[in-house]
């Protein structure tokens, strides 16, 4: 389960006139996820939706709240008063405050996160990044036993690389590098390595944006399908997903959290609860889709659309 309890974020950033400025980009977020939903953030852009995840992923502190995940604290909030960071100081001075990330005592192979672009290494072929993610998950000092996570033998690294390429129909693209595969490809090798990991929790930020709407609707099928088989074993593997398009987050989501224009606070729940799979014309997803969209439409205006 992943619990945020009021989390904020604020940056100072610099104005026109050159002068620091305050900048609230999440702000009192609280949030409970249980485990093996699919969850959208949606939101405009500019929202904080990627920074909210961020936090959640322990890649950034929050200015305030804590996130517990399974009940154990991902990272804690940066600290405000003098003396909190005389204790933060203390606590920490062997550690350089840039590996913020050491910080969080959640072991990293529980959490896959998947980017909208730069997702997959450059440098890499297809294979090399799987094999990558699972030498990296061997190396965490915490993949022991005692973690319940088992080290992976050398043999074995590559055969399981090349089990999820073929689960993404990557295999026969193996040896290729990023740049010779098609935006929807990269996207799918993202998501070979996320799932290589075998994590508890996948975050992705707008991992379809970029690809065309045809690639879009494949990729979240082919989603769904890859959630079902590999959560259908274990434990079921809990998403959460943010995007900023209102169909592809009613279409996968057990639970949509919309998002207010910025300053990114929850605006509204949003549950659905039609059985899967699911129709994209089902009356129902469309009917919410509507009433996300009314919502969106009276933020902007100020007033409510009693056409729709
Ligand atoms: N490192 C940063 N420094 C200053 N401002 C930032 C930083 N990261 C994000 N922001 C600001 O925070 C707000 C939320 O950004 P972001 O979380 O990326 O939104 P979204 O993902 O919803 O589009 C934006 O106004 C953005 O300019
Ligand atoms: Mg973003």
């Amino acid at each position: 389960m992943i619990e945020a309890r009021s989390i904020s974020k604020f940056f100072s950033v610099v104005n026109e006139k050159g002068l620091a400025e305050g900048l609230t980009a999440v702000l009192n977020v609280s949030l409970t996820i249980p485990d093996g939903k699919i969850v959208s953030l949606l939101g405009p852009s500019g929202c904080g939706k990627s920074t909210f995840l961020e936090i959640l992923a322990g890649l950034q502190a929050p200015t305030d709240g804590t996130i517990h995940i399974d009940g154990k604290l991902v990272l804690e909030p940066l600290p405000a008063t003098r003396k909190e960071q005389i204790a933060y100081r203390r606590r920490y001075r062997f550690i350089s405050p840039l590996a913020n990330g050491v910080f969080r005592d959640q072991p990293k192979h529980d959490i896959a996160m998947i980017f909208q672009d730069y997702a997959v290494f450059p440098w890499m072929t297809a294979l090399q990044n799987v094999v990558f993610a699972l030498k990296l998950r061997n190396a965490d000092p915490r993949s022991t036993g005692k973690t319940g996570v088992v080290k992976l033998k050398k043999g074995v690294i590559e055969e399981k690389a090349l089990f999820y390429l073929h689960q993404v129909d990557l295999a026969p693209s193996a040896h290729k590098y990023p740049s010779q595969l098609s935006g929807g490809m990269r996207q799918r090798l993202a998501l070979a390595r996320a799932l290589s990991v075998e994590p508890k929790i996948i975050l992705m930020d707008e991992p379809f944006a970029a690809v065309d709407a045809l690639t879009r609707e494949k990729l979240q099928d082919e989603l769904l399908r890859l959630l079902n088989e590999t959560g259908g074993a274990g434990t079921p593997i809990t998403v959460i997903l943010v995007t900023h398009d209102t169909q592809e987050a009613v279409y996968l989501s057990d639970e949509v959290i919309v998002f207010s224009p910025g300053p990114g606070t929850i605006r509204n729940r949003i549950p659905v609860t039609v059985k899967r799979p699911r129709a994209r014309t089902d009356p129902e997803l469309v009917e919410i889709q509507e009433r996300i969209l009314a919502m969106f439409q009276y933020d902007i205006n100020q007033e409510a659309d009693y056409s729709i």
